[in-house]
């Protein structure tokens, strides 16, 4: 059976994740969690001193990408792939509301991106692969066999973050987390270099008022649709 290429945009907290990987343990497909990757180099930044309430040295990060190694490693327990910097997992360090605050500014960096984006080219040539983020059906994969574009409320979405973080055990505020999500809804779609759009062929889902399962099986429909089309 032929595999396709299935590309999941939209604004922070939409669930894209979640539904990205249902997709990809029903079909068999590699999941790849582009803003893992984003956060992943955010938490280098943070560690190395070279972004803070203050300051972001730009510069020094760009210098320093060389010395930064994404790599993902499937974790049998959790049924998904867990984000590795040069080799060390840091899965649950990057969740953070603090990671989250300044994810958006070191993901405006088109040094950033182009490092970034060829690496998700190179995990999804071979197809088979279910990608989510902000650019992947307008830049990564402009070719894909099929875009989604989710979207909720920011205040569902903001919700959804919350109960996830103190789910962790994370101790924040509602409003801190609604700012944030509004912050980086803001960031996201108005950087210069790729900046989060819908794709003219995206399918938008706005999953408000939809169920995981209804989700998974409105979005299951369309990837079968796909399939026979191709
Ligand atoms: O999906 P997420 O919330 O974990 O992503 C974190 C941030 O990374 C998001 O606010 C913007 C950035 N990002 C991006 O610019 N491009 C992507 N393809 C994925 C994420």
């Amino acid at each position: 059976m032929n595999k396709i290429t299935i590309a999941i945009d939209g604004f922070s907290s939409t669930g894209k994740s979640t539904v990205a990987k249902q997709l990809a343990k029903h079909l068999g497909y590699v999941y790849v969690d582009t803003g893992a990757m984003y956060r992943a180099v955010t938490f280098y930044a943070m560690e190395n001193g070279l972004i803070g309430d203050k300051d972001f040295n730009v510069e020094a990060l760009i210098y320093k990408l060389p010395n930064i190694e994404i790599s993902f490693k499937f974790n049998e327990t959790l049924g998904f792939a867990e984000v590795y910097l040069n080799g060390i997992n840091i899965e649950k360090k990057i969740r953070t509301l603090e990671v989250s605050g300044f994810v958006s500014k070191v993901a405006a960096v088109s040094e950033v991106r182009q490092k970034l984006v060829e690496q998700q080219q190179e995990m999804g040539k071979n197809m088979g692969v279910v990608m989510d983020g902000r650019d992947i059906g307008t830049v990564v994969f402009p070719k894909a066999d099929l875009k989604l574009f989710m979207t909720a409320s920011t205040e569902t979405r903001a919700k959804r973050r919350y109960d996830e973080l103190i789910e962790r055990g994370d101790q924040v505020k509602y409003v801190d987390v609604l700012k944030n999500v509004e912050e980086r809804d803001y960031l996201d779609s108005n950087r210069k270099d790729s900046p989060l759009v819908k794709a003219k062929d995206a399918i938008e889902i706005d999953n408000s008022n939809l169920t995981l399962q209804q989700q998974f099986d409105k979005i299951l429909q369309l990837v079968n649709k796909t399939l026979e089309d191709c």
